[in-house]
């Protein structure tokens, strides 16, 4: 009697401790979510490197991420090595220029180029939209830095032969790492445009050795903020619908 007695008020406890946490809820953050709502992409970096352990840190919360099948659809190539990260830089660079010399035709004498750019635009939309293609003409001009001089670079591989979509599975695994990192007083940016290196050359991926079943995801840069980047900003509500209770209602924070 002595024993069930005591495993009710156990029971009760866990209860009310459960309780006081949701009331808890209402007014404060958890830890998680303030690294979640606080985080900001970081584009300046201390030249200090990050040390080993961490970045071990950052892959691991890489590798706990969930994916589809538990496929673990991925490969993680970093890269802490200048001569490499800026070789990259620099075939980015490269074809950032081609692109913008390619695509101008807002400068006198270049109108004729305006129908064949509208229409390369339109087939490689994902790279061309107007919001990355004026990055395009940022890095072509050096005012943007690729992986804005951060000392550890993370390129995401996805297996190709990944159950249902190896893509948001890297996708996933990336935002791990990203908010691991942020946890511990590290920045981080999302690095997309150093997919030109591994889809218009070949030399990047023979050097690497990047060969199937891996093909580009995307790309983290990682290191120490210079400031304080971190911080909350406004966000757009979209509206999310609402179905209850046999009805429907649109939601707005
Ligand atoms: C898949 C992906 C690719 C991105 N590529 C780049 C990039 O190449 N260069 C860059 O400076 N920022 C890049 N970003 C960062 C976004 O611009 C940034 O997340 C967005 O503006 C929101 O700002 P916040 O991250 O500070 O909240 C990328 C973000 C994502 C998710």
């Amino acid at each position: 009697m002595a024993k069930k007695a005591k495993a009710v008020a156990k029971q009760q406890s866990k209860k009310d401790a459960r309780t006081e946490a949701i009331e808890r809820l209402k007014t404060e953050y958890t830890e998680t979510e303030k690294v979640i709502l606080r985080r900001r992409s970081v584009r300046l970096y201390k030249k200090e490197p990050v040390p080993e352990f961490m970045v071990k840190r950052v892959l691991q919360a890489g590798r706990f991420a969930p994916s589809a099948g538990n496929s673990q659809p991925w490969k993680f190539v970093v890269l802490r090595d200048p001569e490499i990260i800026n070789g990259i830089t620099e075939t980015v660079v490269g074809i950032c220029k081609k692109f913008n010399a390619m695509l101008e035709y807002r400068k006198p004498g270049t109108s004729w180029r305006r129908p064949l750019s509208k229409a390369f635009i339109r087939v490689r939309h994902n790279d061309l939209h107007p919001v990355p293609f004026g990055a395009v003409r940022m890095i072509a001009e050096g005012a943007l830095g690729l992986w804005h001089g951060a000392s550890t670079v993370i390129l995401i591989f996805k297996d190709v032969r990944g159950v249902s979509s190896p893509e948001l599975d890297c996708g996933i695994a990336g935002q791990n790492m990203v908010l691991a990192a942020h946890s511990m007083g590290l920045g981080t940016c999302w690095v997309g445009f150093a997919k030109m290196a591994f889809q218009y050359t070949n030399e990047w991926k023979k050097r690497l050795n990047i060969e199937y079943p891996y093909a580009w995801g995307n790309s983290l840069a990682l290191g120490w903020p210079r400031g304080e980047p971190d911080g909350m900003v406004e966000r757009a509500t979209h509206p999310v619908d609402w179905y209850e209770n046999g009805g429907k209602k649109i939601v707005l924070d």
